[in-house]
């Protein structure tokens, strides 16, 4: 099975793809997280990448096709592919679908969470993380027990570099005009499936869930 998660920074997509492939024993293809990964071990990667997350610009189309051609055939004997934040503009859309023909693949669904702007801003604002064990907290929905610090590790929480409140404009904007447009090419191409991601996150994995099983009957 192939999904491809799609919606702005905020939306959930980081959230509801670590629910998701669990219960349904997907790999979990997160070009962010490859990308912040290669950035902590200064990979050559890593180096060309980070002055354009950290200002909050999409990282070049090649760099990015290479990256996840390779983790594609690293987890091919997988069950299948949970794609979050990949496509993320036209182009890479379309080396995507001509990458999956060749190796004949179908993207099963697309799973579009969609959230008022508003939303997205307090959430990326509250958004804390520990650099030791990953684990996620947001102010003021999920608070560690002891203020800023990390409840597995005691390790003093961080805020990713591109949550500033500048560069998160700069993404929303970024979204806007380079990745909305997928949206009406998905739905064109019959496979987008629009969730309302301004519920709680149980919420949102029990849609999504509900819209998968239909591909898996299908
Ligand atoms: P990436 O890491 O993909 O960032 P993003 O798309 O901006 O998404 P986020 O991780 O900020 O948000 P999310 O939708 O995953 O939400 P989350 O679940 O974390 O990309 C970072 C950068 O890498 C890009 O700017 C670019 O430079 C580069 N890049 C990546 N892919 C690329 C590509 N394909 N091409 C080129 N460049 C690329 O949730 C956010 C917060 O909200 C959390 O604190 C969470 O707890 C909370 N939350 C989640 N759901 C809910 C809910 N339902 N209710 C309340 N709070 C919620």
């Amino acid at each position: 099975m192939i999904l491809i998660l799609l919606g702005a920074p905020g939306s959930g997509k980081g959230t509801q793809a670590k629910r998701l492939t669990e219960k349904l024993g997907l790999t979990h293809l997160s070009t962010g997280d490859i990308l912040r990964e290669a950035v902590k071990a200064g990979t050559d990667l890593g180096n060309k990448a980070k002055g354009f997350m950290n200002s909050g610009e999409l990282v070049p189309d090649d760099l990015i096709i290479d990256m996840i051609t390779a983790k594609m055939e690293e987890n091919a004997a997988g069950a299948g592919f949970m794609l979050d934040g990949f496509p993320r503009n036209l182009a890479q859309a379309e080396r995507l679908s001509e990458i999956f023909e060749k190796k004949n693949l179908v993207i099963d669904q697309v799973i579009y969470l969609n959230a008022p702007e508003a939303e997205l801003v307090k959430r990326l604002s509250g958004r804390f993380y520990c650099p030791q064990c990953n684990a996620g907290y947001n102010y003021p929905m999920h608070l560690p027990k002891n203020e800023g610090v990390c409840d597995n590790e005691g390790e003093k929480l961080l805020r990713r570099p591109d949550d500033e409140e500048d560069v998160v404009q700069k993404r929303l904007s970024v979204y806007r005009e380079q990745t909305s447009p997928l949206e009406e090419y998905y739905r064109s191409q019959g496979n987008l499936v629009e969730i309302d991601a301004n519920t709680s996150p149980d919420q949102v994995t029990e849609e999504i869930i509900s819209s998968v099983s239909k591909v898996k009957t299908a």
